[in-house]
This record gives C-alpha cells, sequence and structure tokens, in this order.
C-alpha cells in the first residue's frame, strides 16, 4: 500500500473563548504574561450543553457530510483522549450512534489514553491498520478530543478544548515517513489525574517542561540516528520544511524549535550557520542537566533560530494560539494550521510531528505531503477546514463568566440527574449538544 496517511480533516472548537488579556487583568497576573510570557491569544472553553462526547460527533458528522464519505465504508474508529467521562465505556461508542443509523456496526478500535498522547495512539493503530495484513479496504478514523481545564492558578491560562478527525487510508496526500520515527517513554509525575472526583489534573508545571524538552531531544537523537543509517546522510531541521509540535501554550513551541537548533549545533551540523555557532559556543560545555536550567542558553539558541522559527514553525500555531491546548488535539491543530495557512505550497515536503504526553510517552514522526486527488486534496482539506471562518464566527465571553461556566462544571462532573440549559444560540447548526444526564448516569444529547 502506497502513502498511508491521512486523506482528510475537519475541526470542531467551541464558539466560546475567552481572550487571555482580559484574563490576565482578571487573575491580577502581570500584564503580557499570558499573551507574550505564555504566547496566547485566546482560550476557547466548552459551555455546559457541550463536552468532549458531544464535539466528537460534532466533528465526525461534519467530516463524513463535507467529504461525502459513506459511514458503511468506517472499517476502523479510534479516539483519543484524555478527559474522562466514564471509566468503562469508551467515547468511540456514542460515536458508533453515527454509524449505526446507516447500519454499519462492523468497526474495530476503542479509546487510547495518555494525557495529550492518546491521539498520536489512535492515528498510529490506524496506520498500521491500513498498512497491516487485516485490513479490509475500508478507511480508518482518528478522533482527537479533550476539554482542558485546570484549578484556579498558574496553569488555569493553558487549558483549551477542540475535537479533530482524520480520515485515514493509502494515495493520501498528507502521508507517513513510517521508517522515520523515535519514541521516548519513562516513568514520572509531571502531570496527572489521580483524583478521580475531578476533573482537573495535578500538574507540576516547571517539571513538565523539562520533561517535555528532554523527551524532545531524545526523541529527534534517536529520529537523526535512525535517518542517518537508512539514508547515509546526516539530518538536520533543515531536511524538514516544517516543524510541528504538540502545543501546550506557545512560548514552549518557540523553546522546543530552539532546542532542535541547538541539538543539530552539538551534533556539528553544515546547516549552521558561523554567526550562530560563535553565539551558542559558550553553551557547546554544559551538561545536559544544566543546559535545560540555563536562561542564557534558552535566549541565545531561541534568538538564533528566529528566523528559521518564522518558516518552519509560525504557520503551524494559528490554532493552538487562538484556543489554547486542546490535549490529545493540539499537535493535529497545529498540522491542520500548516495546511490551511500553506496548501498551495506543500506537495512534496515534510513535516516533522512531534507528540508529547505527560507521564510520559512521546514520539517524533515524519509526514511527506503530496497534491492529492479530489475530494482528498491539500487545497480541498484547507477549505474544509474554514480555519478563518470558524475563528471569526466566536463569541468572546468575559473571564468572569469562563469562570462562573468552570465552577458550574465543576458540580456536573461525575453527578447524575440534572438537565443542561439547552441553550444553542452560539451553536453552529448541526452541532450536537448534552441534554441531560438521567438518574442511571445516562448522557443524552441531541442536534442542533
Ligand atoms: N510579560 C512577559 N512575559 C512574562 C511576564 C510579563 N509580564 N510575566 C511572566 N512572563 C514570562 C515568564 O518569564 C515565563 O517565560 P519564560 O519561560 O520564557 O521565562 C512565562 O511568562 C511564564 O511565566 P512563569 O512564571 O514561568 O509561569 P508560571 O510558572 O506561573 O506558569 C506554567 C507557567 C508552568 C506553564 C503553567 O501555566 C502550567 O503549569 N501549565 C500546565 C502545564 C503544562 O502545560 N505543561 C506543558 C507540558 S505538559 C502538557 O501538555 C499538559
Amino acid at each position: 500500500r502506497k502513502d498511508v496517511g491521512i486523506l482528510a480533516m475537519d475541526i470542531y472548537f467551541p464558539p466560546t473563548c475567552v481572550q487571555q488579556e482580559a484574563l490576565e487583568a482578571h487573575d491580577g497576573a502581570s500584564k503580557g504574561k499570558y499573551t507574550i510570557g505564555l504566547g496566547q491569544d485566546c482560550m476557547a472553553f466548552c459551555s455546559e450543553v457541550e463536552d468532549v462526547v458531544s464535539m466528537s460527533l460534532t466533528v465526525v458528522a461534519s467530516l463524513l457530510r463535507k467529504y461525502n464519505v459513506d459511514p458503511k465504508l468506517i472499517g476502523r474508529l479510534e479516539v483519543g483522549s484524555e478527559t474522562v467521562i466514564d471509566k468503562s465505556k469508551s467515547i468511540k461508542t456514542w460515536l458508533m450512534q453515527i454509524f449505526e443509523e446507516s447500519g454499519n456496526t462492523d468497526i474495530e478500535g476503542v479509546d487510547s489514553s495518555n494525557a495529550c498522547y492518546g491521539g498520536t495512539a489512535a492515528l498510529l493503530n490506524c496506520v498500521n491498520w491500513v498498512e497491516s495484513k487485516s485490513w479490509d479496504g475500508r478507511y480508518g478514523l482518528v478522533v482527537c478530543t479533550d476539554s482542558a481545564v485546570y484549578a484556579e492558578g498558574p496553569a488555569r491560562p493553558t487549558g483549551g478544548a477542540a475535537a479533530i478527525a482524520m480520515l485515514i487510508g493509502p494515495d493520501a496526500p498528507i502521508s507517513f515517513e513510517r521508517k522515520y520515527k523515535a519514541s521516548h517513554m519513562a516513568h514520572v509525575y509531571d502531570f496527572y489525574k489521580p483524583d478521580l472526583a475531578s476533573e482537573y489534573p495535578v500538574v507540576d508545571g516547571k517539571l513538565s517542561q523539562t520533561c517535555y524538552l528532554m523527551a524532545l531531544d531524545s526523541c529527534y537523537r534517536q529520529f537523526c540516528t535512525k535517518y542517518e543509517k537508512l539514508v547515509g546522510e546526516q539530518f538536520s531541521i533543515s531536511d524538514a520544511d516544517y516543524c510541528v509540535f504538540h502545543s501546550p501554550y506557545n512560548k514552549l513551541v518557540q523553546k522546543s524549535f530552539a532546542r532542535l537548533f541547538f541539538n543539530d549545533f552539538m551534533r556539528n551540523c553544515s546547516s549552521v550557520d558561523n554567526d550562530a555557532k560563535e553565539k551558542l559556543l559558550p553553551f557547546a560545555n554544559l551538561t545536559s542537566e544544566e543546559s535545560y536550567q540555563s536562561r542564557d542558553l534558552e535566549k541565545a539558541s531561541q534568538q538564533v533560530a528566529k528566523h528559521l522559527y518564522d518558516i518552519k514553525v509560525q504557520p503551524s500555531t494559528l490554532l493552538p494560539k487562538q484556543i489554547g491546548n486542546m490535549y490529545t488535539a493540539s499537535l493535529y491543530a497545529a498540522l491542520a494550521s500548516v495546511i490551511y495557512n500553506k496548501h498551495n505550497s506543500l506537495a512534496g515536503q515534510r513535516i516533522i510531528m512531534f507528540s508529547y504526553g505527560s507521564g510520559l510517552t512521546s514520539t517524533l514522526f515524519s509526514l511527506r505531503l503530496h497534491e492529492g486527488q479530489h475530494p482528498f486534496s491539500l487545497g480541498n482539506i484547507a477549505s474544509m477546514l474554514d480555519v478563518t471562518a470558524k475563528l471569526d464566527s466566536r463569541h468572546v465571553t468575559s473571564p468572569e463568566k469562563f469562570v462562573e461556566t468552570l465552577k458550574l462544571m465543576e458540580h456536573r462532573y461525575g453527578a447524575k440527574d440534572f438537565e443542561t440549559s439547552h441553550d444553542t444560540s452560539l451553536l453552529p447548526p448541526g452541532a450536537f449538544y448534552l441534554t441531560k444526564v438521567d438518574s442511571m448516569y445516562r448522557r443524552f444529547y441531541d442536534k442542533k
């Protein structure tokens, strides 16, 4: 099978959002901390009529409709999510409602979860299925859906919410270079959700940043070694047209790209020019532990990598900066941003993708882009994503309203026997929404 990968994509995010500038002032943080310090513009959040199930129902129905895909042609459906609504029943089973209607119940796959990595696990499973002897000729479908909410405090501005659907099959415009892939997995307590009565994680913010960068380094080193063995040439960031990162907030993405640049410098890559070499030389003898703590290295590497960041990374930052951390959907929203911004010039190019899930699991992998054939072409994916219109039609709410919504959701988390407001005034036509949770904790959804 040739060019197995992503044939089609769609994204749904809640129409409600809060501006980081207003949130900063509301929280009493210093001016610029969320917007420049974290690099974020806006944060989407679910109102009381939306959740990870409604968002994923909406995005799956929308993808099938827009690309005119018969639900009977789906043979595998995998969901990545870390938002726990039920400890046993997978989100995939709610999505089966869409397929049962068309008489298709023969669909493999369940949910995958490990923090923000579940979507990547689901995607790799689907790609492997299409490439395997088990494949029955039908499409795979991957859904990443999360609502990221944090308790009051410094992590709160790094929330977000969205669902992404990706159709998987051969001859894809976004195909996997499956030989070029490296993972780093380890046991750490950087971000986890041990309190089953709360939707909020326990998070060691500083440790999670360091773990993320250490995982990136480890994946990149192994990726380069594997590439060099297979191709016989050194790999450097000049071999990738775009670098797309899991994006908890934009500042970490800036630091990540600078870190790849520093790695290239340490490996003596010819792509690092003399001026950059001179500026990074003072840091060449740091131990790896010291290098994660050095503010001067962080600044110097960000500065010398800045011109390449603008070309290779900035196009991926549109949705993550506007929506916030979407956990499992975050990396794929960044990919969708590149497709949306650059679809005209992507054919033949390479994108490297870094997926990180706390705890921790991480993989660096490589995609090769092709123009594709309608409806599965880069141009059509870009127009179906319709990012600008979706962003422009959002409703900006006050920080007070945002905090009030989170308080209500704290009460509703794990609760039974309640009706929602049924207020769908802000939802787009075709969006699914939660109507009630009955006395047996069963959840009911309707479609606008
Ligand atoms: N103007 C400009 N920049 C400012 C200002 C200001 N007024 N105030 C602070 N800053 C900068 C800081 O210098 C810092 O930038 P730097 O790292 O380049 O120095 C940045 O803003 C953040 O400030 P901190 O004081 O470091 O922020 P704090 O520790 O309060 O919180 C954190 C940040 C740790 C990221 C927190 O939001 C968090 O815990 N988030 C959740 C964890 C997370 O997302 N981890 C990422 C990987 S794991 C995952 O994906 C869930």
